[in-house]
């Protein structure tokens, strides 16, 4: 499974892909906003840092505000990847951009309906929030089964790239139903490091290693 990471802030971009385990990023207007500097720039120095897919949204919510801002979005970097919300509008962008083989994120999916559309309109990702689910009381994961189940029944092209996730165990649930990608915050990464256990054998290790050195030396 592909990990991205959900942020616009480069320090935070830079320290995840040194780790070599990050495949892309997403962003969103509320992310962009709390950067300092041109949203543009920063957009390029990400695709310069990770080398993959870089979600960048659009803020026009009719069609033809979205085409305009979408071709901008994708002029940035061969890696721009452009995220429409998924309205009537964005789905008539999605058409439209994937059409001239701009690669499409369809944003704010909230339902099996909704990500039925966005494969039907050419989206290259489509991006199901389970945080914002599990906020409301509806089990996000359910939503991911539903559209690997319909996805695969009908062989669409489009990516899963489950988002909004809070914790480690979305993304382990989103590996284990079989989607594409889980974006996630740098502290989600941060925590799939995380074991106890893994740090009290390594301590073990080296104590012991030390012990049996002093024994020697
Ligand atoms: O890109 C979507 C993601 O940023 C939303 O995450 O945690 O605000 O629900 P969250």
């Amino acid at each position: 499974m592909k990990l991205f990471i959900d942020s616009g802030n480069i320090k935070d971009i830079e320290a995840a892909a040194a780790l070599g385990i990050i495949d892309g990023v997403t962003t969103n207007p509320s992310l962009l906003a709390k950067e300092p500097g041109d949203y543009r720039q920063n957009l390029k120095r990400i695709c310069q840092i990770v080398k993959g897919p870089v979600s960048g949204e659009v803020t026009a919510t009719d069609t033809s505000g979205m085409l305009q801002q979408g071709h901008d979005i994708a002029s940035i970097d061969e890696h721009m990847v452009v995220k429409v919300p998924l309205t009537r509008d964005g789905i008539k962008a999605c058409k439209a951009l994937s059409g001239e083989g701009i690669r499409v994120n369809v944003t704010l999916c909230f339902s099996a309906a909704q990500a039925l559309l966005a494969a039907k309109a050419g989206a290259t990702f489509i991006s199901p929030f389970v945080g914002r689910l599990d906020d409301v009381g509806t089990n996000g994961m359910d939503l991911i089964r539903e559209i690997v189940e319909i996805y695969g029944n009908y062989d669409f092209s489009t990516e899963i790239l489950v988002a909004s996730c809070r914790h480690p165990i979305h993304v382990i649930e989103a590996a284990r139903l079989g989607a594409d990608i889980a974006t996630c915050p740098p502290a989600v990464v941060d925590q799939m490091f995380n074991h106890p256990l893994t740090n009290i054998g390594l301590e073990k290790f080296l104590k012991d290693w030390e012990k049996a050195q002093a024994v020697k030396a």
